[in-house]
């Protein structure tokens, strides 16, 4: 629907301002949890295609957050087992989740090409922008 279309639009608008203004923030995107399917589905993004447009609850750093419903701060990805290697020059990752009606569902994911380059305030900035997306969903 055009109301989709608009929603997706601004999503997407979210993702290229943050890319272009922090710049330690490389890949930029959202996953939407399917329905009730134990699954997130890629959403709107900037940066690198990437091959995981389905990630199954549990894997990768994603698949986590979409169980744990909290923040995963990962200052070095080699340090993961669990984790999905989108492209190789990634270093570092943070994903926080998005809640309506106090449930989880679905994530801001951004990747980085700097080693440990997020601190609270980045989770503190991304809490709100995750509100922001809440109430325009
Ligand atoms: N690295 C993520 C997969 C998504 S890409 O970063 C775009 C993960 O481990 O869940």
């Amino acid at each position: 629907s055009n109301t989709e279309n608009s929603t997706n639009e601004r999503l997407l608008h979210i993702c290229q301002l943050l890319e272009k203004n922090i710049n330690y923030y490389n890949w930029v995107g959202f996953y939407f949890r399917n329905g009730n399917k134990k699954e997130l589905i890629l959403g709107p993004y900037v940066g690198a295609p990437t091959d995981h447009t389905i990630i199954p609850f549990g894997k990768g750093i994603c698949g986590q957050v979409a169980l744990s419903n909290k923040n995963f701060v990962v200052p070095d990805v080699t340090a993961q087992d669990n984790y999905i290697a989108c492209s190789i020059s990634v270093k570092a990752e943070i994903v926080v989740p998005i809640f309506v009606n106090g449930e989880n569902i679905g994530q801001i994911d951004i990747d980085s090409n700097t080693p440990d380059p997020f601190t609270e305030s980045d989770e503190r900035f991304l809490e709100f922008v995750c509100h922001k997306v809440s109430e325009m969903l």
